[in-house]
Protein backbone atom coordinates (compact mmCIF):
# COMPACT_ATOMS: atom_id res chain seq x y z
CA UNK A 1 0.00 0.00 0.00
CA UNK A 2 1.76 3.05 1.27
CA UNK A 3 2.63 5.55 -2.03
CA UNK A 4 0.15 3.56 -4.11
CA UNK A 5 -2.66 5.99 -4.12
CA UNK A 6 -0.23 8.61 -6.26
CA UNK A 7 2.12 6.02 -7.79
CA UNK A 8 0.12 6.46 -10.53
CA UNK A 9 1.36 9.85 -11.07
CA UNK A 10 4.86 9.33 -10.64
CA UNK A 11 5.78 9.29 -14.57
CA UNK A 12 3.85 12.23 -15.21
CA UNK A 13 4.99 14.34 -12.29
CA UNK A 14 8.71 13.35 -13.93
CA UNK A 15 7.43 14.26 -17.84
CA UNK A 16 6.80 17.77 -16.45
CA UNK A 17 9.25 18.13 -14.12
CA UNK A 18 11.77 19.96 -16.46
CA UNK A 19 8.60 22.15 -18.41
CA UNK A 20 7.92 25.80 -17.35
CA UNK A 21 4.21 27.00 -17.12
CA UNK A 22 5.16 29.32 -19.16
CA UNK A 23 5.55 26.35 -21.89
CA UNK A 24 2.11 24.63 -21.06
CA UNK A 25 0.62 28.23 -21.60
CA UNK A 26 2.58 28.57 -24.57
CA UNK A 27 1.38 25.39 -26.19
CA UNK A 28 -2.07 25.36 -24.88
CA UNK A 29 -3.96 28.60 -25.80
CA UNK A 30 -7.39 26.94 -24.10
CA UNK A 31 -5.38 26.06 -20.60
CA UNK A 32 -6.79 28.61 -19.03
CA UNK A 33 -10.10 27.16 -19.83
CA UNK A 34 -9.48 23.92 -19.76
CA UNK A 35 -8.47 23.91 -15.74
CA UNK A 36 -11.00 26.22 -14.72
CA UNK A 37 -14.18 24.63 -13.19
CA UNK A 38 -17.55 26.24 -11.75
CA UNK A 39 -19.52 25.60 -8.77
CA UNK A 40 -21.59 27.22 -6.07
CA UNK A 41 -20.33 30.58 -6.67
CA UNK A 42 -16.93 29.91 -6.60
CA UNK A 43 -14.81 30.09 -10.11
CA UNK A 44 -11.55 27.66 -9.40
CA UNK A 45 -8.58 28.59 -11.83
CA UNK A 46 -5.92 25.73 -11.44
CA UNK A 47 -4.60 26.73 -14.60
CA UNK A 48 -1.50 28.14 -13.36
CA UNK A 49 -0.50 24.49 -11.75
CA UNK A 50 2.65 22.23 -13.07
CA UNK A 51 0.02 19.72 -15.05
CA UNK A 52 -1.12 19.48 -18.48
CA UNK A 53 -4.37 16.83 -19.21
CA UNK A 54 -2.83 13.56 -18.37
CA UNK A 55 -1.05 14.96 -15.35
CA UNK A 56 -4.67 16.26 -14.48
CA UNK A 57 -6.38 13.31 -15.58
CA UNK A 58 -4.11 10.80 -13.50
CA UNK A 59 -4.65 13.16 -10.57
CA UNK A 60 -8.44 12.43 -10.78
CA UNK A 61 -7.92 8.80 -11.03
CA UNK A 62 -5.85 8.57 -8.11
CA UNK A 63 -8.74 9.59 -6.04
CA UNK A 64 -10.69 7.04 -7.58
CA UNK A 65 -8.12 4.38 -6.91
CA UNK A 66 -7.59 5.74 -3.45
CA UNK A 67 -11.85 5.32 -2.63
CA UNK A 68 -12.81 8.90 -2.26
CA UNK A 69 -16.10 8.09 -3.42
CA UNK A 70 -17.38 5.47 -1.35
CA UNK A 71 -15.33 7.11 1.79
CA UNK A 72 -17.28 10.35 1.11
CA UNK A 73 -20.40 7.91 0.75
CA UNK A 74 -19.49 6.52 4.42
CA UNK A 75 -18.90 10.20 6.19
CA UNK A 76 -22.34 11.64 4.81
CA UNK A 77 -24.04 8.16 5.61
CA UNK A 78 -23.00 8.62 9.20
CA UNK A 79 -20.78 5.23 9.46
CA UNK A 80 -18.06 5.26 12.08
CA UNK A 81 -15.21 6.50 10.48
CA UNK A 82 -13.48 8.09 13.19
CA UNK A 83 -12.27 4.76 14.04
CA UNK A 84 -9.81 5.63 17.07
CA UNK A 85 -12.47 7.53 18.92
CA UNK A 86 -15.02 5.11 17.62
CA UNK A 87 -17.43 7.98 16.31
CA UNK A 88 -19.26 8.91 12.38
CA UNK A 89 -18.63 11.86 11.36
CA UNK A 90 -21.36 14.46 10.78
CA UNK A 91 -20.80 17.83 10.51
CA UNK A 92 -22.41 17.76 7.37
CA UNK A 93 -25.82 16.76 8.76
CA UNK A 94 -25.43 19.82 11.00
CA UNK A 95 -26.28 21.72 7.86
CA UNK A 96 -28.74 19.21 5.87
CA UNK A 97 -32.56 20.60 5.81
CA UNK A 98 -34.95 19.42 8.26
CA UNK A 99 -36.74 17.13 6.10
CA UNK A 100 -33.76 14.88 5.72
CA UNK A 101 -32.61 11.96 8.02
CA UNK A 102 -29.21 10.50 9.27
CA UNK A 103 -29.09 8.01 11.10
CA UNK A 104 -26.66 7.29 13.97
CA UNK A 105 -26.82 4.03 16.27
CA UNK A 106 -30.37 3.85 15.24
CA UNK A 107 -31.63 7.09 15.90
CA UNK A 108 -32.28 9.89 13.09
CA UNK A 109 -30.44 12.99 14.53
CA UNK A 110 -31.74 15.52 12.20
CA UNK A 111 -34.69 16.18 14.42
CA UNK A 112 -32.30 17.10 17.33
CA UNK A 113 -30.34 19.33 15.26
CA UNK A 114 -32.73 21.37 14.23
CA UNK A 115 -34.47 21.29 17.80
CA UNK A 116 -31.16 22.94 18.80
CA UNK A 117 -31.56 25.03 15.78
CA UNK A 118 -34.99 26.38 17.02
CA UNK A 119 -33.82 26.93 20.64
CA UNK A 120 -30.71 29.10 19.37
CA UNK A 121 -33.29 31.06 17.28
CA UNK A 122 -35.83 32.06 20.26
CA UNK A 123 -32.41 32.74 21.97
CA UNK A 124 -31.00 35.31 19.55
CA UNK A 125 -34.60 36.86 19.22
CA UNK A 126 -34.12 37.11 23.25
CA UNK A 127 -31.42 38.56 23.09
CA UNK A 128 -31.61 40.87 20.08
CA UNK A 129 -35.22 42.45 21.05
CA UNK A 130 -34.40 43.13 24.37
CA UNK A 131 -37.15 41.16 26.53
CA UNK A 132 -33.97 39.00 27.75
CA UNK A 133 -32.45 40.69 31.01
CA UNK A 134 -29.58 40.65 33.11
CA UNK A 135 -29.45 40.59 36.84
CA UNK A 136 -30.65 44.90 37.11
CA UNK A 137 -33.17 44.14 34.13
CA UNK A 138 -31.25 45.69 31.43
CA UNK A 139 -30.77 44.13 28.14
CA UNK A 140 -27.78 43.32 27.05
CA UNK A 141 -25.15 44.89 24.41
CA UNK A 142 -22.35 42.74 24.45
CA UNK A 143 -20.99 38.89 24.42
CA UNK A 144 -18.02 37.78 25.80
CA UNK A 145 -17.41 34.29 23.85
CA UNK A 146 -15.26 31.90 25.92
CA UNK A 147 -13.52 29.10 23.84
CA UNK A 148 -10.26 27.44 21.86
CA UNK A 149 -9.29 25.70 19.21
CA UNK A 150 -12.30 24.76 17.08
CA UNK A 151 -14.77 26.24 19.62
CA UNK A 152 -13.22 29.59 19.10
CA UNK A 153 -11.59 29.81 15.23
CA UNK A 154 -14.92 29.51 13.56
CA UNK A 155 -17.19 31.86 15.15
CA UNK A 156 -14.42 34.19 15.42
CA UNK A 157 -13.37 34.25 11.76
CA UNK A 158 -16.98 33.85 10.58
CA UNK A 159 -17.70 37.28 12.43
CA UNK A 160 -14.95 39.24 11.36
CA UNK A 161 -15.51 37.79 7.49
CA UNK A 162 -18.93 39.17 7.94
CA UNK A 163 -18.80 41.99 9.57
CA UNK A 164 -21.33 44.29 7.29
CA UNK A 165 -23.93 42.04 8.72
CA UNK A 166 -23.52 42.38 12.29
CA UNK A 167 -26.13 43.59 14.56
CA UNK A 168 -25.82 46.66 15.47
CA UNK A 169 -26.31 46.87 18.88
CA UNK A 170 -24.70 43.90 20.01
CA UNK A 171 -21.02 43.60 20.35
CA UNK A 172 -19.53 40.16 20.45
CA UNK A 173 -16.14 39.99 22.09
CA UNK A 174 -13.85 36.58 22.16
CA UNK A 175 -11.14 35.22 24.45
CA UNK A 176 -9.59 32.07 23.97
CA UNK A 177 -5.95 32.24 25.44
CA UNK A 178 -5.87 31.72 29.13
CA UNK A 179 -3.28 34.54 28.86
CA UNK A 180 -4.79 36.99 31.64
CA UNK A 181 -4.29 40.05 29.52
CA UNK A 182 -6.76 39.37 27.13
CA UNK A 183 -9.65 38.28 29.46
CA UNK A 184 -8.93 41.35 31.97
CA UNK A 185 -8.27 43.80 29.04
CA UNK A 186 -12.02 42.48 27.48
CA UNK A 187 -13.73 42.67 30.80
CA UNK A 188 -12.14 46.26 31.60
CA UNK A 189 -14.19 47.60 29.03
CA UNK A 190 -17.70 46.05 29.98
CA UNK A 191 -20.28 47.14 31.93
CA UNK A 192 -20.79 43.22 33.69
CA UNK A 193 -25.04 44.50 34.37
CA UNK A 194 -25.07 44.36 30.01
CA UNK A 195 -22.64 41.37 29.48
CA UNK A 196 -23.60 37.77 28.37
CA UNK A 197 -21.24 35.28 28.72
CA UNK A 198 -21.27 32.39 25.78
CA UNK A 199 -18.94 29.54 27.17
CA UNK A 200 -17.54 26.99 24.31
CA UNK A 201 -16.29 23.76 24.98
CA UNK A 202 -17.22 20.51 23.50
CA UNK A 203 -15.21 18.48 26.16
CA UNK A 204 -15.93 20.72 29.16
CA UNK A 205 -12.72 19.37 30.16
CA UNK A 206 -10.12 22.71 28.43
CA UNK A 207 -8.10 24.39 30.42
CA UNK A 208 -8.00 27.69 29.06
CA UNK A 209 -11.79 27.96 28.93
CA UNK A 210 -12.60 26.81 32.21
CA UNK A 211 -10.37 29.05 33.77
CA UNK A 212 -11.51 31.78 31.91
CA UNK A 213 -14.94 31.38 32.45
CA UNK A 214 -14.41 31.46 36.16
CA UNK A 215 -12.68 34.36 35.70
CA UNK A 216 -15.78 36.21 33.79
CA UNK A 217 -17.79 34.36 36.64
CA UNK A 218 -15.78 36.15 39.30
CA UNK A 219 -16.06 39.33 37.30
CA UNK A 220 -19.54 39.05 37.81
CA UNK A 221 -19.44 38.54 41.07
CA UNK A 222 -17.45 41.38 41.85
CA UNK A 223 -19.40 43.90 39.97
CA UNK A 224 -22.28 42.98 42.24
CA UNK A 225 -24.32 40.22 40.95
CA UNK A 226 -25.01 37.72 43.66
CA UNK A 227 -24.54 34.06 42.99
CA UNK A 228 -28.14 33.37 41.34
CA UNK A 229 -27.65 36.21 39.15
CA UNK A 230 -24.77 34.13 37.18
CA UNK A 231 -27.94 32.01 35.26
CA UNK A 232 -28.91 35.20 33.94
CA UNK A 233 -25.58 35.96 32.25
CA UNK A 234 -23.83 32.28 31.29
CA UNK A 235 -24.60 30.08 28.85
CA UNK A 236 -22.32 27.13 27.95
CA UNK A 237 -22.27 25.09 24.88
CA UNK A 238 -21.14 21.33 25.28
CA UNK A 239 -21.80 18.10 24.89
CA UNK A 240 -20.60 17.32 28.41
CA UNK A 241 -23.75 18.24 29.83
CA UNK A 242 -23.08 16.59 33.57
CA UNK A 243 -19.98 18.87 33.84
CA UNK A 244 -21.50 21.63 32.45
CA UNK A 245 -24.29 21.69 35.18
CA UNK A 246 -21.19 20.72 38.13
CA UNK A 247 -19.85 23.86 36.75
CA UNK A 248 -22.75 25.57 38.05
CA UNK A 249 -24.52 26.38 34.92
CA UNK A 250 -28.30 25.72 34.69
CA UNK A 251 -28.90 22.95 32.61
CA UNK A 252 -31.78 25.60 30.77
CA UNK A 253 -28.74 27.49 29.40
CA UNK A 254 -27.03 24.66 27.96
CA UNK A 255 -27.02 24.10 24.24
CA UNK A 256 -26.16 20.80 23.45
CA UNK A 257 -23.88 19.39 20.70
CA UNK A 258 -22.77 15.79 20.08
CA UNK A 259 -19.69 13.75 19.83
CA UNK A 260 -20.17 13.06 16.15
CA UNK A 261 -19.09 16.50 15.53
CA UNK A 262 -15.02 17.33 15.55
CA UNK A 263 -14.24 20.95 17.70
CA UNK A 264 -12.86 21.98 13.90
CA UNK A 265 -16.00 20.87 12.05
CA UNK A 266 -17.98 22.67 14.81
CA UNK A 267 -19.17 25.95 13.53
CA UNK A 268 -22.52 24.29 12.23
CA UNK A 269 -23.34 23.52 15.54
CA UNK A 270 -24.56 25.29 18.54
CA UNK A 271 -21.00 26.27 19.15
CA UNK A 272 -21.96 28.66 16.48
CA UNK A 273 -24.48 30.83 18.70
CA UNK A 274 -22.17 33.34 18.63
CA UNK A 275 -21.89 33.87 15.16
CA UNK A 276 -25.83 33.93 15.54
CA UNK A 277 -25.54 36.65 18.15
CA UNK A 278 -23.69 38.26 16.62
CA UNK A 279 -24.73 38.31 12.90
CA UNK A 280 -28.94 37.45 13.90
CA UNK A 281 -30.15 33.77 13.10
CA UNK A 282 -31.49 34.48 9.16
CA UNK A 283 -27.62 34.53 8.47
CA UNK A 284 -26.30 32.26 10.70
CA UNK A 285 -28.99 29.59 8.48
CA UNK A 286 -27.26 31.24 5.57
CA UNK A 287 -23.96 30.05 6.14
CA UNK A 288 -25.57 26.40 6.92
CA UNK A 289 -27.24 26.68 3.73
CA UNK A 290 -23.78 27.67 2.12
CA UNK A 291 -22.50 24.60 3.75
CA UNK A 292 -25.20 22.15 2.34
CA UNK A 293 -24.92 23.65 -1.76
CA UNK A 294 -20.99 22.62 -1.35
CA UNK A 295 -21.79 18.94 0.70
CA UNK A 296 -24.27 18.40 -2.49
CA UNK A 297 -21.76 19.45 -4.98
CA UNK A 298 -19.05 17.47 -3.48
CA UNK A 299 -21.57 14.65 -3.83
CA UNK A 300 -22.97 15.25 -7.06
CA UNK A 301 -20.36 16.66 -9.43
CA UNK A 302 -18.19 13.99 -10.90
CA UNK A 303 -14.71 14.01 -9.62
CA UNK A 304 -13.02 16.42 -12.56
CA UNK A 305 -15.27 19.16 -11.95
CA UNK A 306 -15.58 18.48 -8.09
CA UNK A 307 -13.55 21.91 -6.33
CA UNK A 308 -12.60 20.00 -2.89
CA UNK A 309 -10.90 17.02 -4.87
CA UNK A 310 -9.37 19.00 -7.52
CA UNK A 311 -7.85 21.45 -4.82
CA UNK A 312 -7.47 18.13 -2.52
CA UNK A 313 -5.51 16.48 -5.30
CA UNK A 314 -3.47 19.45 -6.61
CA UNK A 315 -1.85 19.68 -3.13
CA UNK A 316 -1.35 15.59 -2.88
CA UNK A 317 1.00 16.34 -6.16
CA UNK A 318 2.50 18.91 -4.54
CA UNK A 319 3.30 17.30 -1.35
CA UNK A 320 4.15 13.67 -2.46
CA UNK A 321 5.56 14.17 -5.84
CA UNK A 322 7.18 17.43 -5.35
CA UNK A 323 7.53 17.24 -1.89
CA UNK A 324 6.53 20.56 -1.03
CA UNK A 325 5.97 21.03 2.92
CA UNK A 326 4.05 24.14 3.10
CA UNK A 327 0.79 25.63 1.36
CA UNK A 328 -0.07 28.98 1.91
CA UNK A 329 -3.89 30.78 1.70
CA UNK A 330 -3.77 34.37 0.71
CA UNK A 331 -7.14 36.28 0.72
CA UNK A 332 -7.19 39.27 -1.18
CA UNK A 333 -10.02 40.49 1.29
CA UNK A 334 -9.58 42.10 4.61
CA UNK A 335 -12.42 40.75 6.26
CA UNK A 336 -11.08 37.40 5.35
CA UNK A 337 -7.86 37.92 7.01
CA UNK A 338 -8.37 35.39 9.96
CA UNK A 339 -9.01 32.68 7.40
CA UNK A 340 -5.72 31.00 6.87
CA UNK A 341 -5.48 30.56 10.97
CA UNK A 342 -9.04 28.61 10.79
CA UNK A 343 -7.82 26.45 7.83
CA UNK A 344 -4.47 26.07 9.52
CA UNK A 345 -6.42 24.31 12.28
CA UNK A 346 -8.82 22.36 10.17
CA UNK A 347 -6.15 21.12 8.07
CA UNK A 348 -2.98 20.99 10.43
CA UNK A 349 -5.11 18.92 13.18
CA UNK A 350 -7.04 16.65 10.97
CA UNK A 351 -4.16 15.44 8.38
CA UNK A 352 -0.79 16.24 10.64
CA UNK A 353 -0.43 12.32 11.27
CA UNK A 354 1.83 9.73 10.72
CA UNK A 355 -0.15 6.22 11.73
CA UNK A 356 -2.48 5.21 9.04
CA UNK A 357 -5.78 3.53 9.42
CA UNK A 358 -4.73 0.10 9.38
CA UNK A 359 -1.94 1.54 12.82
CA UNK A 360 0.97 1.56 10.45
CA UNK A 361 3.24 4.00 10.60
CA UNK A 362 3.53 5.83 7.28
CA UNK A 363 6.74 6.30 5.02
CA UNK A 364 5.49 9.35 2.93
CA UNK A 365 4.53 13.07 3.46
CA UNK A 366 1.22 13.83 4.96
CA UNK A 367 -0.82 17.09 6.08
CA UNK A 368 1.26 20.39 4.78
CA UNK A 369 2.54 23.59 7.33
CA UNK A 370 -0.90 25.85 6.14
CA UNK A 371 -0.25 29.35 7.02
CA UNK A 372 -0.63 32.55 4.93
CA UNK A 373 -2.35 36.03 5.37
CA UNK A 374 -4.25 39.15 3.74
CA UNK A 375 -3.20 40.31 0.46
CA UNK A 376 -1.83 43.25 -0.17
CA UNK A 377 0.17 43.28 2.88
CA UNK A 378 2.05 39.95 2.68
CA UNK A 379 3.24 41.15 -1.05
CA UNK A 380 5.50 43.80 0.80
CA UNK A 381 6.66 41.53 3.43
CA UNK A 382 6.44 37.27 3.05
CA UNK A 383 5.93 36.87 -1.01
CA UNK A 384 9.70 37.98 -1.61
CA UNK A 385 10.27 34.36 -0.33
CA UNK A 386 7.50 32.85 -1.96
CA UNK A 387 8.92 34.81 -5.78
CA UNK A 388 12.85 34.09 -5.35
CA UNK A 389 13.49 31.92 -2.31
CA UNK A 390 14.42 28.30 -2.79
CA UNK A 391 11.19 26.86 -1.34
CA UNK A 392 8.34 26.14 -3.85
CA UNK A 393 5.28 27.12 -1.48
CA UNK A 394 1.89 26.34 -3.87
CA UNK A 395 -0.85 29.01 -3.06
CA UNK A 396 -4.45 29.91 -3.05
CA UNK A 397 -5.31 33.29 -3.97
CA UNK A 398 -9.49 33.83 -2.92
CA UNK A 399 -10.94 37.12 -4.02
CA UNK A 400 -14.72 38.09 -3.51
CA UNK A 401 -15.48 39.46 -6.56
CA UNK A 402 -18.00 41.98 -5.69
CA UNK A 403 -17.07 44.29 -2.63
CA UNK A 404 -19.03 45.24 0.00
CA UNK A 405 -17.95 48.69 -0.35
CA UNK A 406 -18.50 50.98 -3.26
CA UNK A 407 -14.60 52.28 -3.90
CA UNK A 408 -14.22 50.68 -7.39
CA UNK A 409 -10.76 52.28 -7.40
CA UNK A 410 -9.73 50.49 -4.49
CA UNK A 411 -11.55 47.08 -5.57
CA UNK A 412 -9.81 47.32 -8.66
CA UNK A 413 -5.99 47.58 -7.52
CA UNK A 414 -6.54 44.85 -4.76
CA UNK A 415 -7.74 42.30 -7.81
CA UNK A 416 -4.95 43.90 -9.82
CA UNK A 417 -2.75 42.88 -7.07
CA UNK A 418 -4.07 39.71 -6.61
CA UNK A 419 -4.02 38.11 -10.93
CA UNK A 420 -0.24 40.10 -11.09
CA UNK A 421 0.94 37.95 -8.04
CA UNK A 422 -0.36 34.60 -9.41
CA UNK A 423 0.95 35.81 -13.45
CA UNK A 424 4.38 37.10 -11.57
CA UNK A 425 4.65 33.82 -9.71
CA UNK A 426 3.73 31.44 -12.75
CA UNK A 427 5.40 33.74 -15.60
CA UNK A 428 8.96 34.34 -13.52
CA UNK A 429 11.22 36.41 -15.53
CA UNK A 430 14.74 35.21 -16.72
CA UNK A 431 18.26 36.90 -15.89
CA UNK A 432 18.54 37.35 -19.83
CA UNK A 433 15.05 39.37 -19.62
CA UNK A 434 16.12 41.37 -16.69
CA UNK A 435 19.56 41.99 -18.09
CA UNK A 436 17.97 43.22 -21.15
CA UNK A 437 15.84 45.84 -19.57
CA UNK A 438 18.87 46.63 -17.32
CA UNK A 439 20.49 47.59 -20.34
CA UNK A 440 18.17 49.48 -21.99
CA UNK A 441 17.53 51.45 -18.77
CA UNK A 442 21.15 52.92 -19.44
CA UNK A 443 23.01 50.45 -17.14
CA UNK A 444 26.18 49.09 -18.79
CA UNK A 445 27.11 45.54 -19.63
CA UNK A 446 28.89 44.26 -16.89
CA UNK A 447 26.66 45.75 -13.94
CA UNK A 448 23.08 44.62 -15.92
CA UNK A 449 24.76 40.87 -16.05
CA UNK A 450 25.74 40.95 -12.26
CA UNK A 451 22.39 42.49 -11.15
CA UNK A 452 19.94 40.65 -13.36
CA UNK A 453 21.23 37.49 -11.41
CA UNK A 454 19.93 38.81 -8.41
CA UNK A 455 16.42 40.17 -9.79
CA UNK A 456 15.81 36.85 -11.94
CA UNK A 457 12.81 35.60 -11.01
CA UNK A 458 12.23 31.51 -11.59
CA UNK A 459 8.90 31.50 -12.11
CA UNK A 460 6.87 28.16 -12.51
CA UNK A 461 5.57 28.66 -9.06
CA UNK A 462 1.75 27.16 -8.54
CA UNK A 463 -1.44 28.85 -7.67
CA UNK A 464 -5.33 28.11 -7.55
CA UNK A 465 -7.28 31.38 -8.10
CA UNK A 466 -10.21 30.93 -6.31
CA UNK A 467 -12.92 33.59 -7.25
CA UNK A 468 -15.85 34.12 -5.20
CA UNK A 469 -18.87 36.21 -6.06
CA UNK A 470 -18.89 37.50 -2.99
CA UNK A 471 -18.14 37.33 0.98
CA UNK A 472 -21.48 36.29 1.78
CA UNK A 473 -23.28 34.39 4.75
CA UNK A 474 -24.49 32.00 2.02
CA UNK A 475 -20.95 31.69 0.19
CA UNK A 476 -18.63 32.40 3.37
CA UNK A 477 -20.45 28.83 4.55
CA UNK A 478 -20.00 26.65 1.15
CA UNK A 479 -15.89 28.48 1.65
CA UNK A 480 -15.79 26.70 4.98
CA UNK A 481 -17.13 23.31 3.72
CA UNK A 482 -15.07 23.75 0.82
CA UNK A 483 -12.16 23.83 2.73
CA UNK A 484 -13.57 20.80 4.81
CA UNK A 485 -13.96 18.50 2.20
CA UNK A 486 -10.35 19.37 0.62
CA UNK A 487 -9.29 18.12 4.14
CA UNK A 488 -11.44 14.97 4.32
CA UNK A 489 -9.73 14.07 0.55
CA UNK A 490 -6.41 14.39 1.46
CA UNK A 491 -6.87 12.43 4.83
CA UNK A 492 -8.56 9.76 2.87
CA UNK A 493 -5.83 9.88 0.12
CA UNK A 494 -3.09 9.18 2.87
CA UNK A 495 -5.13 6.65 4.80
CA UNK A 496 -4.86 8.76 7.98
CA UNK A 497 -7.87 9.47 10.44
CA UNK A 498 -8.54 13.18 10.04
CA UNK A 499 -10.82 13.13 12.59
CA UNK A 500 -8.84 12.65 16.01
CA UNK A 501 -6.08 14.34 17.58
CA UNK A 502 -4.18 12.89 20.12
CA UNK A 503 -0.73 14.57 19.24
CA UNK A 504 -2.61 17.99 21.58
CA UNK A 505 -2.64 15.53 24.62
CA UNK A 506 0.65 15.00 25.95
CA UNK A 507 1.42 18.82 26.06
CA UNK A 508 -2.39 18.96 27.79
CA UNK A 509 -1.06 16.08 30.46
CA UNK A 510 3.07 17.52 31.40
CA UNK A 511 0.84 20.71 31.55
CA UNK A 512 -0.62 19.99 34.50
CA UNK A 513 2.60 18.44 35.98
CA UNK A 514 4.47 22.03 35.07
CA UNK A 515 1.65 23.83 36.50
CA UNK A 516 1.54 22.05 40.11
CA UNK A 517 5.81 22.90 39.97
CA UNK A 518 5.20 26.35 39.51
CA UNK A 519 2.93 26.58 42.85
CA UNK A 520 5.61 25.15 44.30
CA UNK A 521 4.66 21.30 44.89
CA UNK A 522 7.77 19.07 44.08
CA UNK A 523 7.63 17.30 40.89
CA UNK A 524 10.08 14.72 39.62
CA UNK A 525 9.31 14.18 36.28
CA UNK A 526 10.60 17.30 34.89
CA UNK A 527 14.25 17.74 32.57
CA UNK A 528 16.66 19.47 33.61
CA UNK A 529 16.01 22.17 31.55
CA UNK A 530 12.21 22.34 32.48
CA UNK A 531 13.20 22.36 35.79
CA UNK A 532 15.39 25.33 35.19
CA UNK A 533 12.82 27.65 33.51
CA UNK A 534 10.20 26.60 36.18
CA UNK A 535 12.77 27.91 39.01
CA UNK A 536 13.58 31.15 36.31
CA UNK A 537 9.73 32.09 36.40
CA UNK A 538 8.98 31.16 40.19
CA UNK A 539 11.74 33.52 41.54
CA UNK A 540 9.73 36.16 39.94
CA UNK A 541 6.31 34.39 40.17
CA UNK A 542 4.49 33.02 42.92
O1 LIG B 1 -6.65 20.80 22.02
C1 LIG B 1 -7.28 20.63 20.81
C2 LIG B 1 -8.75 20.63 20.96
O2 LIG B 1 -9.12 19.40 21.46
C3 LIG B 1 -9.47 20.93 19.64
O3 LIG B 1 -9.61 19.84 18.82
C4 LIG B 1 -10.75 21.50 20.15
O4 LIG B 1 -11.45 22.18 19.16
C5 LIG B 1 -10.25 22.38 21.25
O5 LIG B 1 -9.21 21.64 21.84
C6 LIG B 1 -11.26 22.80 22.28
O6 LIG B 1 -11.88 21.71 22.87
P1 LIG B 1 -13.21 21.85 23.67
O7 LIG B 1 -14.27 22.37 22.76
O8 LIG B 1 -13.51 20.48 24.19
O9 LIG B 1 -12.96 22.83 24.79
Amino acid sequence: MSTSNWSNLVPHFERLQSTHMRTLFAEDSQRAKRFTRSACGFTLDFSKNTIDQDAFDALIASAKTAGVETQRERMFAGEVINTTEQRAVLHTALRRPAQDSVTVDGKNVIPEVHETLAKIKDFVGRVHNGSLKGYTNKSFTDVVAIGIGGSFLGPKIVTEALKPYRNKTLRVHFVANVDGHHINDVLAELNAETTLVVMSSKSFTTQETLKNTETARDWLLQQGASFDDISKHFMCVSSNITKATEFGIAEENIFPMWDWVGGRYSLWSAIGLPIALALGYDNFAEILAGGHDMDVHFQEAPLDQNLPVIMAMLGVWYRNLQGCQAHVLLPYNHYLRGFPAYVQQLDMESNGKSTNLQNQAVDYATGPIIWGGEGTNGQHAFHQLMHQGNTVIPADFILPVKPSHDDVEHHQMLAANCFAQTQALMQGETASEVKQKLIAGGMDEQQAEALSQHKLMPGNRPSNTLLMESLSPRQLGSLVALYEHKVFVQGVVWQVNSFDQWGVELGKVLGNGVLDALKGQSVDSLDSSTQQLVDMFSKVVR
